[in-house]
C-alpha cells in the first residue's frame, strides 16, 4: 500500500527520503517520486516500478534541498506508469503533493478545475488536489490545504510543498496514518513509523481531521476547525533490528520461525495457569459488563478473518454465547442487528485496514461495544476502539500474514477463556485450557525443528497448478488459511473447504494431478476426516496429511504426513497453521516468487 515520507531540516532531503522509501517498500507499491524545494523553486523526479529505478533517474536528473516529500504508490486510479506516480504537481508546478487513500470525488472536482482551464497530466485522482491548492492559494500554504480540504471528500494521508511558501511541509490525515517525527532542528513526517526510527523515536500520530505544520524548528497541529490543537508527543518502542531480517533469506521465514517466542508474548503477564484463566488490562469492559453481553459479533479482513472463525468456536464453545463472523467489506454495508449489549470484536494485524477499521466505526454507531484485537501499537483501530488486546507479536514485514494469526488465535483463546470462566466454565477446564495454551511456545518450536520435511514436501510439489485444502471444525479455518498463504505467495490457484463439503461439487475436480492437504489432527471429528480422505484416495488424488500421530486409520491412505503434537482440539489451529506457512513459503521460493513482495499486494488495504 502506498507510503509517505517527508523531510525537512538542514540536511539534504533526497538520501533520507530514499531511505524512508525503502523502508516502507514492504508494504507493496508499483512506482515511487520524490520533490524537494531549492531556492524557491519544486524539483521532482519519479520512475515506474522499483525505488531502485527512481534513484538511477535521480542520478541522472538530481534534485536538491533541505525540505522535499516522497511517496510509493500503489494502483488505485490509472496504470501504474509514471505520468501517475507520485509527487503530483499543480498547473502551475509551484504545489507538489502526495496521497495515500481516494478523492471519491474528484471526478466532480476534474471536471469543475477543467472549466477554469486546469489541464490534467495523470489519470489519478490526486492531482486534482495540486490543482485545487494551486487554486486557492491566497495567502500560506496551510490556509490553502485546509480551503482544498473543505471541498475534498473521501480519505487521505497527504503531505504537501509548495515553492510559494518554501520550507514547510503540510500535512493532513483524514482514514489514512501519518505521524511526525520530531527530531533536532529537523523534523519528519512518514505514513508507517518504520519509515523514521532510525532517525527518531519521538512521535505524533495525526489524528483524522488533523492538519499539520511541519518546519525545521518546529511543528503545528491545526484540528479541523483550523484551530491548534496540543498533540500527545508518543516514544515508539521498537527496535530496528526487530524489523529487519535477522539473517533470515525473507522477513516471512524469520516471522514464521519467530513464533515461539511472538506466541509467549501474546501471553506473557496474561495468562493465569493455576486459575485457569487469563487477565487482560486494555478490556475497559467490567464484570457486569462481560456478565451482559449477548451476542458477539467478530469483524475482520483476509488472515484476520480466518482467526475469527477460530474465534467464534471458542467463544460459542467456551462461553455458550452467540457469535457472528462477518467479513468487513460486508458488515459495513449491511444494516445489522447490534443492541447494546452486542460486543464486536475486531481484528486486525495493521489495525489500518481501511474496510475493518469502517466496519468498527458502524459498530460503535449502532451502540455497540468494540474490542480491537491488533497488532501495531498507536494505529487508527487500538486507538478508536473501546477496549483492546494488542498481540505483541512485534513488527510483521512480510505481506503474507503468520505470527499475526497464531498470536491472534492465542489472544482470541485468552478471551473467550477469561469470559468463560466468569460464564460458569469450571476451573479445571479453565485449567486444562490454559495449561494447553502454555505449553504452545515449545509445541511450535517442535514443529519449526521439523521443517525439513515440509520443504521436502514442498520440493514435490512445487509444480503442482491447483491444490485443495481441507479440514473441519476448527482446522477448517486452517485450510482456508493453508490456501490463502499458498495462492498469495505462489501464486498457485488453491481452495479451502469444509472436507465433508468436498462431495457437493469440488469433488469433481480431482484426479491423480490435484493435491489435497488435509488438517487432519487427532480431534473430535478426526474418524469422519478418515471418511473424507478415502474419498479423495478412491478418485487416485493425492494426500498430504497435517495429523497429530500415528494412526493406524491412516496407514497407506496418505501420501505425505507431517505430525503435529497435540492439544486441545481448539487450539490445533495454532500448530496445524504452521506446516501450513512453511509449505507456502518453500514452494514459494521454489517457484522464484517475491515472497516478501508478492505481486499485487500490500501489507496494509487502506483503501476500501
Ligand atoms: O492488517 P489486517 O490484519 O487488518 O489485514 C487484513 C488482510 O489484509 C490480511 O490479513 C491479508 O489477507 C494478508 N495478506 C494475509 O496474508
Amino acid at each position: 500500500m502506498c507510503g509517505i515520507i517527508g523531510y525537512v531540516g538542514g540536511k539534504p532531503a533526497v538520501p533520507f527520503l530514499l531511505e524512508g522509501l525503502r523502508r516502507m517498500e514492504y508494504r507493496g507499491y508499483d512506482s515511487a517520486g520524490v520533490a524537494v524545494l531549492h531556492d524557491g523553486a519544486l524539483g521532482d523526479c519519479r520512475a515506474a516500478g522499483k525505488i531502485a529505478r527512481l534513484e538511477a533517474a535521480l542520478n541522472t536528473t538530481p534534485v536538491t534541498g533541505s525540505c522535499g516529500i516522497g511517496h510509493t504508490r500503489w494502483a488505485t486510479h490509472g496504470p501504474p506508469v509514471e505520468r501517475n506516480a507520485h509527487p503530483h504537481r499543480s498547473q502551475d508546478g509551484t504545489v507538489a503533493v502526495v496521497h495515500n487513500g481516494i478523492i471519491e470525488n474528484a471526478n466532480a472536482l476534474r471536471v469543475l478545475l477543467q472549466g477554469k482551464g486546469y489541464q490534467f497530466r495523470s489519470d489519478t485522482d490526486t492531482e486534482v488536489v495540486a490543482h485545487l491548492v494551486q487554486e486557492l492559494m491566497n495567502g500560506s500554504l496551510e490556509e490553502a490545504v485546509l480551503a482544498a480540504l473543505r471541498e475534498v471528500e473521501g480519505t487521505y494521508g497527504l503531505a504537501i510543498v509548495s515553492s510559494r511558501d518554501p520550507g514547510k511541509i503540510v500535512a493532513a490525515r483524514k482514514g489514512s496514518p501519518l505521524l511526525v517525527g520530531i527530531g533536532d532542528g529537523e523534523h519528519f513526517l512518514a505514513s508507517d513509523a518504520s519509515a523514521i526510527l532510525a532517525h527518531t523515536r519521538q512521535v505524533v500520530y495525526l489524528h483524522d481531521g488533523d492538519v499539520a505544520v511541519i518546519e525545521a524548528g518546529g511543528y503545528r497541529v491545526l484540528d479541523a476547525s483550523a484551530a491548534p490543537r496540543t498533540p500527545k508527543v508518543d516514544r515508539i518502542e521498537w527496535d530496528q533490528a526487530a524489523i529487519e531480517r535477522g539473517g533470515y533469506p525473507h522477513f516471512m521465514l524469520k516471522e514464521i520461525f519467530e513464533q515461539p517466542q511472538t506466541v509467549e508474548n501474546t501471553m506473557r503477564g496474561r495468562l493465569i495457569v493455576e486459575d485457569g484463566t487469563s487477565k487482560l488490562g486494555g478490556l475497559n469492559l467490567s464484570h457486569e459488563q462481560l456478565m451482559a453481553i449477548d451476542n458477539v459479533i467478530i469483524t475482520a479482513c483476509g488472515t484476520s478473518w480466518h482467526s475469527a472463525l477460530i474465534g467464534e468456536m471458542m467463544i460459542e464453545e467456551w462461553c455458550r454465547l452467540p457469535v457472528e463472523v462477518e467479513y468487513a467489506s460486508e458488515f459495513r454495508y449491511k444494516n445489522p442487528i447490534v443492541g447494546p449489549n452486542t460486543l464486536c470484536i475486531v481484528i486486525s494485524q495493521s489495525g489500518e485496514t481501511a474496510d475493518t477499521l469502517a466496519a468498527m466505526r458502524e459498530a460503535k454507531r449502532r451502540g455497540a461495544r468494540t474490542l480491537g484485537l491488533v497488532n501495531v501499537v498507536g494505529s487508527t483501530i487500538a486507538r478508536e476502539d473501546d477496549g483492546g488486546v494488542y498481540l505483541h507479536a512485534g513488527p510483521e514485514i512480510g505481506v503474507a500474514s503468520t505470527k499475526a494469526f497464531t498470536s491472534q488465535v492465542v489472544a482470541l483463546a485468552l478471551f473467550a477463556l477469561k469470559l468463560a470462566r466468569k460464564r460458569g466454565m469450571s476451573v479445571t477446564r479453565g485449567m486444562e485450557i490454559a495449561r494447553a495454551l502454555h505449553a504452545l511456545p515449545a509445541q511450535i518450536q517442535d514443529v519449526l525443528d521439523r521443517s525439513e520435511q515440509v520443504e521436502h514436501i514442498a520440493e514435490e510439489f512445487k509444480r503442482a497448478p491447483n491444490f485443495l485444502y481441507l479440514g473441519r471444525g476448527a482446522n477448517f479455518p486452517v485450510a482456508l488459511e493453508g490456501a490463502l498463504k499458498l495462492k498469495e505467495i505462489s501464486y498457485i490457484h488453491a481452495e479451502g473447504y469444509p472436507a465433508a463439503e468436498m462431495k457437493h461439487g469440488p469433488i469433481a475436480l480431482i484426479d491423480e494431478m490435484m493435491p489435497v492437504v488435509f488438517v487432519a489432527p487427532h480431534d473430535a471429528v478426526f474418524d469422519k476426516v478418515v471418511s473424507n480422505i478415502q474419498e479423495v484416495k478412491a478418485r487416485k488424488g493425492t494426500v498430504i496429511a497435517i495429523t497429530s500421530r500415528g494412526e493406524p486409520a491412516l496407514d497407506g491412505l496418505v501420501d505425505y504426513e507431517f505430525r503435529i503434537p497435540e492439544t486441545v482440539d481448539l487450539l490445533m489451529p495454532v500448530l496445524a497453521s504452521v506446516p501450513l506457512q512453511l509449505l507456502a513459503y518453500y514452494i514459494a521460493v521454489k517457484r522464484g516468487s517475491n515472497v516478501d513482495q508478492p505481486r499485487n499486494l500490500a501489507k496494509s488495504v487502506t483503501v476500501e
